[in-house]
This record gives structure tokens, C-alpha cells and sequence, in this order.
């Protein structure tokens, strides 16, 4: 098909920095195409029939993690932190829906940013704005804020050790669904919402008995004791993703091996750019973000060009319109694929059409909207008697107060500024997310 792994290369592309030294930039290109693969084929694949089996309705995906992970707030409680929500939020899918839930990080490389504009003012200061910890610094200096292409590297190996531990977490022991009271975060367990989840964790224990009265218990059935977390960022630093792209020596095909599922952003799925490029030639699941400006046609040209023999379970279309959008705007997509007999696998994004600036100065977002366009993206298929397969959140399992809202953790616009930590957007915190995975719950009952 006439494609290479930097082919990408003859397409204009956006969002990427400009690096001062492009000898330097060809020897970290090198250097990490030197380095091990971070997940290999068959996990990919694994992945795509977990995605078949979600847009069948048969399981449902809970896709999620920070906005942009950083190089300071590594370290292993925030992965923890992460992994135990992501388990704590399938199990109360899983228990109210009677469905598996397929779990996928936002995590081990979701560093790269693009930006709404190129650059940022601060009191007549003008610098180039940061795009997340794999190309510049935060900091508000030019020096902090210069592209740096060794960046690439501390990434690479940061995402490496985060991978490492989700494993261990895994397979180790903590997935183990004897286990669930111990998922409860710290600070969630003396509220009204953490007590939920124990009570549900009650349920889930007599059940366990009754499994191990039956003679079957975690020690003689593996699905009780493990689960997998696959990984997933946005592709968007595309000479950092050629590194990584490598042959399967089992099928001869390319694959991304810096992580299980890769998607391209609203801002830089133009048919004619380089992403699409870079994404119709590797056999990974992949994700594209659908935003308010998509067209029908536009779109029903993208899905043939990123899934052009319409194999289900390789393109999964992430919904971000808003809450004051949708309603409007994804009906006649989702006509259109459905009537095409397009392969797809539709799952909303909640957050990134629903943020505002608080009248405290912070962007935000506000959990009514978030809940209300989840809850409008399940009515349109149940109208359309298509399958709503999944969500795609920005969460964290630490206590921050960046989004408003929820009942469980009534953060109000006064109260943002008190642990707003997120390196890019307002995360759910831990309280919301749960909540937000107790409200979905119902709506299978
Ligand atoms: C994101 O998911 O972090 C993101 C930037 O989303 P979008 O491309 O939909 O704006
Ligand atoms: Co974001």
C-alpha cells in the first residue's frame, strides 16, 4: 500500500515543535529506535478483540488517565493511585452490567500536547506554549519552554517503568477480586460514596465465597486473580512514534509498540495530513477523536481511509462534542456510519467539549455537563439502536479539585485553587470518576 513508517514524512503535519538541532533530534530518533518495543503484537491484537467484542455490546470499555502524564508527578502511588480507580471503576460497571469491562490507560506515554495556540502570554510576556513533558517544560521561560528532543528519551523510559508496574499490578496479586475492599482509595472510604463501593465489595466477597464453595477459586481460576490494563496515548510527536514502529516477525505486519492503542486528536485528523499517514499503516486498534466540526462525508472518507477492508475492532471513534452539541451534531454521523455499514466502535469523551474558564481564572470543567453528555451519547444509540460502547475519561486517582460539581465531592469555582495540579486539563478526581462509573452502572440495570 505503498506506506512506510515515516512516510509520514511527504504529508503536512501540525502540532509538532520545531527543534533547534535537528542532528541531535536523528540521534534520539535512532537512539529509541535502538530501545526494546514497550508492548508487543499480540497484545495489540488481544486488544482488538476485546474492542470487537465492545462494539458488539457484549463488554465495555473504560478508557482513562491523566490530560498529560509529567515527569514530576512520577512516581509509584499516582500509577497505583490509577490503576486501583480504573479497577474500581470496572467493577462497578462490571457488577451492574453483568459485562466485562476492557480497561485502557491513558498512561506509559501519554506525554505529548497539542495546543489551541503557538504560543502563551503572560503580562506582555509572549513564549511558545508548553506541549506536554516529552517536547518542552511547563515553566513559564524560554528556556524551559524550548523543544528538547532528549525529552524523547526520558519519556520513553518513564513510560517504560510506568508499564512495568501496571504489569506487576496485574498480575501480582492487587487485581486479585478478593482484593476489592483494598482498591477503596484512602480518601474516598469515609465518604457516602466510598461506602457504596463497600457495600458492593461485600457483595462481591459472598459471591467469592460462593465461587470458592463451588471449587473455584483464585488460585485454580486465573480470570479471579489477574486482569489487563492496556496502555493508550494520542500519537501526535510522530518521529518519537516511527521509532517505535516495528515489524510483528508473527504476521509481517507494523505495528506501534509504545503502546496497545494510539489515537489521533481533533486538531490533527485532516484527511490530507500526516497523521492519517502515519495511522492507516499500522495494525494496532486505533482511536480518532470526533469533535463538533466533523463533517458526514468527511468523516465517512476518514473511516475508509484509516479502516479500509472495514475490519472490526480497529477503529474505535471517540465522541467529544459537548454537552450543548451533541444533540445536534452526532445523530447524522452516526446515521451515516450505521447506514454505511461502517465498522466502528463508538465510545464519548466527556471532556474535552465541555471546558470553561471559572470566574477564579481556572479552565474547568463542570460534572453536570460531563454527565449529561455521557447520558445523551447512551440516549442517541439507544434511539438509533446502535451500541454506546464505552467511555474515554481524563481522571486521576488523587484527590485534586480541578473539574466542579458531583454530588460526592462538591467542589464549587472558590474551591478549585486549592489542589489544582493537573499539568494540562481538569481531571475528574477519584470521587467523580467513581461516581460517574455508579451513574453508568445504573443505566444497565
Ligand atoms: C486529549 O484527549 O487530550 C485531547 C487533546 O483531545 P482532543 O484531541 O479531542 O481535543
Ligand atoms: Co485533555
Amino acid at each position: 500500500m505503498n506506506w512506510a513508517p515515516n512516510s509520514w514524512r511527504n504529508f503536512p503535519i501540525k502540532q509538532q515543535p520545531t527543534y533547534k538541532d535537528p542532528t541531535l533530534v536523528k540521534e534520539v530518533e535512532s537512539e529509541l529506535a535502538s530501545y526494546p518495543p514497550l508492548i508487543f503484537a499480540g497484545e495489540a491484537r488481544n486488544l482488538k478483540n476485546d474492542l470487537i467484542k465492545a462494539g458488539r455490546g457484549e463488554a465495555f470499555i473504560v478508557q482513562g488517565g491523566d490530560c498529560a502524564e509529567s515527569f514530576s508527578a512520577f512516581n509509584a502511588d499516582v500509577i497505583k493511585n490509577m490503576f486501583k480507580l480504573i479497577l474500581q471503576m470496572s467493577v462497578v460497571m462490571t457488577y451492574s452490567a453483568g459485562k466485562p469491562v476492557v480497561k485502557i490507560g491513558r498512561m506509559a506515554g501519554q506525554f505529548a500536547k497539542p495546543r489551541s495556540s503557538d504560543y502563551e502570554e503572560i503580562d506582555g510576556v509572549k513564549l511558545p506554549s508548553y506541549r506536554g513533558d516529552i517536547i518542552n517544560d511547563i515553566g513559564f521561560t524560554e528556556a524551559a519552554r524550548e523543544p528538547d528532543p532528549r525529552r524523547m528519551i526520558r519519556a520513553y523510559n518513564q513510560s517504560a517503568a510506568t508499564m512495568n508496574l501496571l504489569r506487576a499490578f496485574s498480575r501480582g496479586g492487587l487485581a486479585n477480586l478478593n482484593e476489592v475492599h483494598r482498591w477503596n482509595l484512602d480518601f474516598i472510604k469515609g465518604h457516602p460514596l466510598g461506602q457504596r463501593y463497600e457495600q458492593l465489595s461485600f457483595q462481591i466477597d459472598k459471591s467469592m465465597k460462593f465461587l470458592a464453595a463451588a471449587g473455584i477459586t483464585s488460585d485454580n481460576a486465573p480470570q479471579l486473580r489477574q486482569t489487563t490494563v492496556y496502555t493508550s496515548h494520542e500519537a501526535l510527536l510522530l518521529p518519537y512514534e516511527e521509532a517505535l514502529t516495528r515489524v510483528d516477525s508473527i504476521t509481517d505486519d507494523w505495528y506501534n509498540t509504545s503502546a496497545h492503542m494510539l489515537w489521533i486528536g481533533d486538531r490533527t485528523r485532516d484527511l490530507d495530513g500526516a497523521h492519517i499517514e502515519y495511522f492507516r499503516g499500522i495494525q494496532n486498534p486505533i482511536g480518532c477523536k470526533v469533535g463538533p466540526s466533523m463533517e458526514v462525508e468527511e468523516l465517512l472518507t476518514l473511516i475508509d481511509a484509516l479502516n479500509p477492508t472495514n475490519e472490526e475492532g480497529r477503529l474505535n471513534l471517540i465522541v467529544r462534542m459537548g454537552a450543548d452539541k451533541i444533540a445536534a451534531h452526532f445523530p447524522p454521523l452516526l446515521r451515516a456510519v450505521r447506514d454505511a455499514g461502517k465498522q466502528v466502535v463508538w465510545t464519548i469523551d466527556p471532556m474535552h467539549g465541555n471546558i470553561a474558564k471559572s470566574s477564579t481564572g481556572f479552565k474547568t470543567r463542570d460534572f453536570d455537563k460531563i454527565l449529561s453528555e455521557v447520558e445523551q451519547f447512551f440516549a442517541i444509540h439507544e434511539a438509533e439502536g446502535t451500541i454506546a460502547a464505552g467511555i474515554h475519561l481524563e481522571m486521576t486517582g488523587e484527590d485534586v479539585t480541578e473539574c466542579t460539581g458531583s454530588t460526592s465531592s462538591p467542589i464549587s469555582e472558590e474551591d478549585l485553587g486549592s489542589r489544582y495540579h493537573t499539568q494540562c486539563d481538569p481531571r475528574l478526581n477519584a470521587n467523580q470518576s467513581l461516581e460517574l462509573a455508579f451513574m453508568i452502572g445504573e443505566k444497565f440495570q
